[in-house]
């Protein structure tokens, strides 16, 4: 009897990659023939100026375009269903989306529903998206979601006070387009923010149950990268190789977190962000280091490579050592970029946390991708430490 063994691994139609990248973006539009353009983005990079150059440089291409900018920070699935319906009433045959991880998931998600009028059952998840109605072309401003090069999207459901993903293939776009110069106006405390939570992609990821060889291999070039870009790019945000290094961590950490998952950071950050409206990279940025003290005990071989990764030291004669020394580079992390240290901090209040425990055990997807098997006990007092701080 033979077994069968395999892996997937899957990427946009083509990910372009470079200063000025966004120049490439009028040949794009042509080749594919749109007859009408929705250009979805937010307020934040239209008063940076992103969107009018991004009109300015289509404009010679005489497509009518409807410029959306309506999209808040953490998008929920309400504002999702009424940009679809919205984009439905124009009539477009092409999504372009500009912006940081929120205008990208909702802009590729609208370019997969476009052509549908069942729109509950696939945001309630109860329908898998099965084929994307209109081209989509992505342009990350922010370092990074990695939502350019993701199947997934994440939205808040205001009911239950919770984040959820949608996941399908064909939530990955025909181009993602990164352009480093297009993070540049990025405000530190989102650079900061956005650039921790791709390196808890990277990290996530390569410990994941469902890391493959080929996933790792992205995540360890991103972990290596960024310590070498992240407080520059914070610090010093017109330090233009310092984004080009961040774009290049987020772009790496995606990938491999596109193909092998994330894991128990996430699970215990989405309730954060349903309930509190905490931003995605800073719940994360804030458990990882408490997270990781209990879940990286059963992966003590990949904290040897990823202390060597960051070059916190040769681990290889006293592995268990790693783990406390990637955990408190973490802790430092906080620190050095101005990141809040606690869940006191961020106005969480303490009476809620065994609600937050018992939502996040409840995150299966991501739970069971993590090497080590976290019961409510457990996520009950990963919160209670993080609400205390270090
Ligand atoms: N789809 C995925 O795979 C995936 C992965 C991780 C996170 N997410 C989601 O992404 C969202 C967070 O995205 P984010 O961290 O990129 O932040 P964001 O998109 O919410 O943007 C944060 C703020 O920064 C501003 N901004 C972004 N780029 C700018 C620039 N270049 N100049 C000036 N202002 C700029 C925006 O206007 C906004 O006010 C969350 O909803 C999260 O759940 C999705």
């Amino acid at each position: 009897m033979s077994t069968i063994g395999y892996y997937d691994f899957r990427m946009p139609g083509a990910v372009r990659f470079g200063v000025n990248a966004l120049q490439t973006l009028p040949d794009e539009i042509r080749q594919r023939k749109a007859a009408k353009i929705a250009l979805i983005s937010d307020k934040g990079v239209e008063g940076a100026g992103l969107v009018q150059k991004v009109i300015d440089l289509l404009q010679p291409l005489s497509i009518p375009m409807t410029v959306f900018t309506d999209i808040k920070g953490e998008p929920t699935f309400a504002l999702l269903e009424s940009t679809v319906r919205n984009l439905q009433r124009e009539g477009c045959d092409l999504v372009v989306g500009i912006g940081g991880g929120s205008a990208m998931d909702v802009a590729k998600t609208t370019a997969a529903l476009l052509d549908k009028s069942d729109l509950a059952a696939y945001l309630s998840g109860s329908a898998v998206i099965e084929s994307r109605s209109v081209p989509c072309i992505l342009l990350p401003t922010t370092s990074g979601t990695g939502a350019e090069v993701t199947m997934n999207a994440i939205f808040g459901d205001e009911e239950q006070e919770l984040k959820r993903g949608l996941v399908s293939q064909m939530l990955l776009p025909d181009v993602a387009i990164i352009d480093p110069m297009l993070t540049v106006t990025c405000p530190a405390k989102v650079t900061a923010a956005s650039g921790v939570d791709a390196f808890t992609h990277a990290i996530e990821s390569y410990v994941a149950v469902r890391a493959t060889p080929m996933t790792r291999m992205y995540a360890e070039k991103a972990m290596k990268l960024f310590p070498q870009h992240i407080t520059r790019a914070v610090h010093h945000g017109s330090n233009l190789e310092a984004r080009i290094g961040m774009c290049l961590v987020s772009n790496l950490a995606g990938i491999s977190l596109a193909n092998a998952g994330v894991g128990a950071v996430h699970a215990l950050a989405y309730p954060l962000g349903g309930k509190y409206h905490i931003e995605h990279g800073v719940a994360n940025a804030l458990l990882m280091p408490y997270v990781f003290e209990v879940t990286g005990r059963t992966c003590t071989e990949q904290m040897v490579h990823v202390a060597k990764f960051l070059q916190l030291g040769d681990f290889e004669e006293q592995p268990h050592d790693a783990l406390d020394a990637v955990v408190r580079y973490l802790y430092r992390l906080l620190g050095e970029l101005d990141l809040p240290s606690s869940l006191k901090q961020l106005g969480v209040d303490e009476a809620s946390l065994p609600v937050l425990a018992e939502q996040a055990s409840r995150v299966d997807r991501l739970l069971s991708n993590t090497p080590y098997k976290l019961t409510y006990d457990k996520i009950l007092s990963i919160y209670k430490k993080a609400y205390a701080g270090q």
